[in-house]
């Protein structure tokens, strides 16, 4: 039987009584499908989950992404991102987000294995963006509404920003831009599942407000993004090696808290595209 245990009032829960050496039935992939919508993150400490078990897992709740358009994935299992870091791979992924919001397909949801983590520090915090949207002032809520914002690759720019042996900076910049492209998405938006609200809004790859100024969109933005900080939205999970998460990437952001350099850090992440149960 599947047990489920809140970490906190607005997010997250560690669920315990199921073994990843075993294919799951539909019953218990429907539990934890409910607890999913209803913590939007939650944990199964110490699974020890192999790569074809991941893979399996993640499968049963919808289709797998394509490749990441950046990270590295696991030998012959190009579906699983590798997240590998140390000091000379420093992670990128410490900034607010949600899992590539400017694709034209947001990702549902994605399950993260840790297979190496340090002895400390390398924790992982969500957000709940439920949370976040029903503590806004009423008149806030109001003003939102309607309103629309472009994501695009946000900060992954970093990462094109210098020149290499065959192209410039620019060059690449510009190949990135072309290749990623951007989506307009309503700043509040609506749950598929829940039909509850939330604020659409994540630091890394939201690049602009429609119909504002840069000058008011920054403002909005900076607004925004104080206001989602707020421990009463969010947990931290402190990892051990063998330990899976899954977030609901519809109603959350998440960040990897990058303390631990220069020590090894090695994750296993595969992204859900779509809600089988939805679609
Ligand atoms: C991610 O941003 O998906 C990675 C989270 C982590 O490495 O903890």
């Amino acid at each position: 039987m599947v047990h489920v245990e809140k970490l906190t009032p607005a997010i997250g829960a560690i669920l315990t009584g199921i073994d990843f050496t075993r294919p799951l039935d539909d019953k218990v992939c429907d539990a934890i499908y409910q607890a999913l919508i209803d913590n939007l993150v939650i944990f199964f400490r110490d699974a020890e989950i192999s790569p074809a078990a991941h893979m399996a897992f993640a499968q049963t709740f919808g289709d797998l992404g394509e490749p990441h358009p950046l990270y590295p994935h696991v030998d012959g299992l190009e579906r699983i991102v590798k997240l590998e870091n140390d000091s000379g791979a420093p992670p990128d992924t410490n900034s607010w987000h949600t899992d590539l919001t400017f694709q034209a397909k947001q990702p549902f949801a994605s399950v993260l294995v840790a297979r190496h983590v340090p002895e400390v520090g390398g924790d992982t915090m969500w957000c709940s963006t439920y949370a976040a949207y029903e503590a806004l002032p009423v008149g806030m809520k109001r003003d939102l509404e309607g309103l629309e914002a472009v994501h695009d690759f946000g900060d992954f720019r970093n990462s094109f920003a210098t020149d290499t042996d065959t192209q410039t900076s620019k060059e690449r910049l510009d190949s990135a831009v072309a290749r990623f492209g951007q989506m307009v998405r309503p700043l509040i938006a609506t749950h598929p599942t829940t039909g509850r609200k939330f604020l659409n809004f994540n630091e890394a790859f939201v690049t602009h407000v429609v119909g504002l100024t840069t000058n008011e969109a920054n403002a909005l933005k900076t607004w925004l993004a104080n206001h989602m900080a707020k421990p009463e939205f969010q947990m931290r999970w402190r990892w051990r090696a063998g330990d899976v998460a899954m977030w609901d990437n519809r109603c959350t952001m998440h960040y990897a808290v990058a303390d631990y350099l220069p020590a090894y850090r090695c994750m296993n992440r595969i992204t859900v595209i779509n809600d089988r149960r939805v679609s």
